[in-house]
């Protein structure tokens, strides 16, 4: 994609995506090039993770979804996985004052009876003492995967359907919708993933039906926000159509 000269931009709130969702990618690689270890990586794009979300609230987004951890990463090394809980206990902690000044609701969205009691107790404080904040929403995706959602939701209509509470023809795609993690937001309109890859990884596949896709050639860690600039410059050009003409 094109890259726009770095100024200061005054956002139309009317033109901005409301809910943009970030795949956080590629703070291996950034460690990496670095000879450090992959931990290292993560706390440099916990950092971006913290600065963008701050810019997003100011900007006036409405709702911001990011990929921290999803279902698959528990395959990585047991290190790796030990210094991403430590981090998101630290960042959690954090996230409890610091996004209290910004009015950022926070809220997980994932699996979250897989985490240690410690970081479960630390999630749930953190959604209930922001959860009556005026401001930006901040979906969390951890230990999330859209496929898992997809199976969650199917099994809590199926169990409407034994309880009676709701017929087979009366379900829609709202029904679904419904029951997803991200029940009554609205749909992302825009997916950006920095560091190159062009795939989806299990990230919002039910939500993003009709989202833009910006892939970005630039590492998490380096992500600044003169980047999300770009990224929205180039969403606010691009022609709509929801399967319409
Ligand atoms: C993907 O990069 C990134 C992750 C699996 C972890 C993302 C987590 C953070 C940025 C910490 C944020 C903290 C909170 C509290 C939300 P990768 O390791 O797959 O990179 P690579 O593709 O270069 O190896």
């Amino acid at each position: 994609m094109a890259f726009f000269k770095k100024k200061k931009i005054e956002w139309d709130k009317a033109l901005l995506p409301a809910h943009l969702g970030i795949i956080m990618d590629g703070n291996g690689r950034w460690a990496k090039k670095r000879a450090l270890p992959r931990s290292a990586g993560h706390r440099a794009g916990a950092k971006t993770f913290r600065t963008i979300t701050r810019y997003c609230s100011n900007i006036g987004i409405k709702y911001l979804t990011v990929y921290a951890f999803s279902t698959e990463n528990w395959k990585r090394p047991q290190e790796e996985v030990d210094a991403l809980m430590t981090l998101f206990e630290e960042y959690l902690r954090e996230a409890l004052t610091d996004f209290k000044d910004d009015d950022i609701v926070v809220k997980f969205i994932g699996d979250k009876t897989a985490f240690s009691p410690k970081l479960q107790a630390l999630i749930d404080e953190t959604e209930s003492s922001s959860a009556q904040r005026p401001g930006m929403v901040l979906n969390i995706a951890m230990n999330y995967g859209s496929r898992d959602e997809l199976v969650t939701a199917t099994k809590k209509i199926a169990e409407k359907i034994s309880e009676h509470s709701l017929k087979i023809d009366e379900i829609t795609e709202q029904t679904v919708s419904d029951n997803l993690y991200t029940a009554g937001q609205p749909d992302p309109d825009l997916i950006i993933r920095p560091s190159g890859d062009h795939r989806i990884s299990n990230f919002l596949l039910w939500q993003s039906a009709y989202a833009e896709y910006i892939v970005m050639d630039i590492l998490w860690p380096d992500f600044k926000t003169s980047d999300l600039d770009a990224a929205l410059l180039e969403f606010t050009k691009r022609s709509r159509r929801f399967g319409g003409v």
